[in-house]
């Protein structure tokens, strides 16, 4: 079965209040267009095809990296009209699938089961039951129950309107039926628009059987209009997430605390997430991890057994098995972790690779550094990596100590099993297993009295 995918996405979307055209604005900083293009991408020998046009500009060059053809429509004059614009790249003999750019939540299943009722004798129509179902098209079935047309709201009759199964908008029909029901379509109607729900009538006129299904839930064929319901579907999307997570054995503290804005590329077991946790980009997680509360993990690999505490912003890193992050600890990119290091509060890592069992514990700076492993460094030291127009290395090598509060002031390198003493300021390479130390020696003055305070 060759399908073409027809994603209607022309729309303004004027009760967004946004200088963003609408399918732009994102679920899961995902892009509502890029929701229904990922999940249509699953459907095999499939073309996509995108009817675009208001902010075209603009949806273009962010979404020009999707595999779809795209075409524009001028002048939004219905949905039918949006369609027709498609009708020359549509074969006779293809499954013509449409979908809306800002329905983000439609499930492959749904759609499957949508596919599966398109036959030469017939087509398949996804409605649902609302309790309100104010503002869509009603479908109207016959004594028997069969569907014999939509009509619209703004059309519809008093006694039309009671009715509570209405129009999701998707639709699958072949190719060849559809293109000639769309070059009859007219807009003599309440909006003056050419709508594609009057396709419907035309194939019970022609004894083409009309075939409905409904999505699993209606948050599935909910559309953004509005900021509320794009929070809503945001909240429904973050739920589902954590239920997945949750039937593959990680223990979330509160699945509604709990954000992710990507993909886990790989998943251990018993791992543990505290509330208030995002987790963007993506992700490996390796088995009993614990990621305490607050904290945000972006493109990185955490090893097994590593225990983030809360409050941490890891991001482009790597984290060895064993390790022990924060709280409060940023790991900016290119920080590389070997396994059991430690790395304690307030301490920012960006640009360096610690090797094992080494530890970082108290209110540090590490930038373009090399540590090496069981390398102990104090509290307060910083690496000043950078004179104000280039960047400099710092190597620390194995076993070295380094005192608190000291600044090594690349490039420099500090020798195998070297100590520094505390408070010192590092500008030439200090050797190994050697003390180096900076500080000006302490001195005692004997007889020196404290100032008194002047009589007035
Ligand atoms: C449409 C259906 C209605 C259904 C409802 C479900 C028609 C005539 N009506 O109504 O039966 O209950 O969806 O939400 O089809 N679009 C374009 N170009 C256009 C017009 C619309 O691309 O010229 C796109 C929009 O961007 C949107 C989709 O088509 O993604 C639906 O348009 P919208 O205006 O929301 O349709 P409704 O009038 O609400
Ligand atoms: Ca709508």
């Amino acid at each position: 079965m060759t399908i073409t995918t027809i994603i209607l996405a022309a729309g303004k979307g004027t009760r967004m209040c946004s200088e963003i055209p609408k399918i732009l604005h994102k679920i899961a900083n995902r892009s509502l267009l890029e929701h229904v293009y990922d999940m249509s991408k699953q459907l095999a020998d499939n073309q996509i095809k995108i009817v675009y046009g208001h902010g075209a500009e603009l949806v273009k060059e962010n979404l020009k990296h999707l595999q779809a053809s795209w075409i524009e429509q001028k002048q939004q004059l219905g949905t039918g009209h949006a369609v027709q614009q498609v009708t020359d790249q549509i074969g006779d003999a293809d499954t013509v699938l449409i979908l809306y750019g800002d329905v983000p939540l439609l499930q492959l299943t749904t759609v499957q089961a949508l596919l599966a009722n398109v036959g030469d004798k017939s087509l398949g129509l996804l409605t649902v039951n609302l309790t309100d179902p104010k503002g869509y098209g009603r479908i109207i079935r016959d004594s028997s129950g069969r569907v014999q047309k939509i009509v619209e709201e703004k059309d519809a009759s008093p006694d039309e309107k009671l009715i509570k199964e209405v129009n999701t908008g998707i639709m699958a029909v072949k190719g060849g039926k559809l293109k000639s029901w769309l070059g009859q379509l007219k807009n003599n109607n309440a909006q003056g628009e050419y709508y594609l729900t009057d396709i419907i009538e035309m194939a019970v006129g022609e004894k083409i059987k009309v075939i409905t299904n409904q999505p699993s839930t209606e948050d599935e064929v909910m559309g953004v209009n509005n900021r509320m319901q794009l929070s809503h579907l945001e909240r429904v999307y973050q739920l589902e997430q954590a239920h997945k997570l949750m039937a593959q054995g990680v223990t979330l503290r509160d699945p509604v605390r709990f954000d992710i804005r990507g993909n886990i590329e790989s998943l251990g077991q018993d791992i543990e997430i505290d509330i208030n946790v995002i987790l963007e980009g993506k992700n490996t997680i390796g088995s009993n991890v614990i990621i305490g509360a607050n904290t945000r993990i972006k493109n990185s690999i955490i090893g097994n057994n590593v225990e983030i505490l809360d409050n941490c912003i890891i991001e482009d890193a790597i984290i060895g098995a064993g390790s022990r992050i924060g709280p409060f600890a940023r790991l900016r990119p290119e920080t590389v972790l070997a396994n059991n290091v430690h790395i304690g509060n307030f301490v920012e890592i960006k640009k360096s690779d610690v090797a094992e069992k080494s530890k970082i514990n108290h209110l540090s700076y590490i930038g373009d550094s090399t540590v090496g492993s069981n390398v102990n460094i104090g509290a307060g030291t910083i690496t000043c990596n950078y004179d104000g127009v280039n960047k400099f290395r710092t190597i620390i090598e194995d076993g070295a100590f380094i005192g608190s509060a000291t600044q090594l002031v690349a490039p420099v390198t500090v020798g195998k099993n070297a100590t520094i003493g505390a408070g010192s300021t590092i500008t030439k390479d200090s050797p190994e297993n050697q003390l180096t130390l900076s500080r000006v020696k302490q001195v005692s003055v004997s007889g020196w009295q404290r100032p008194v305070k002047k009589e007035k």
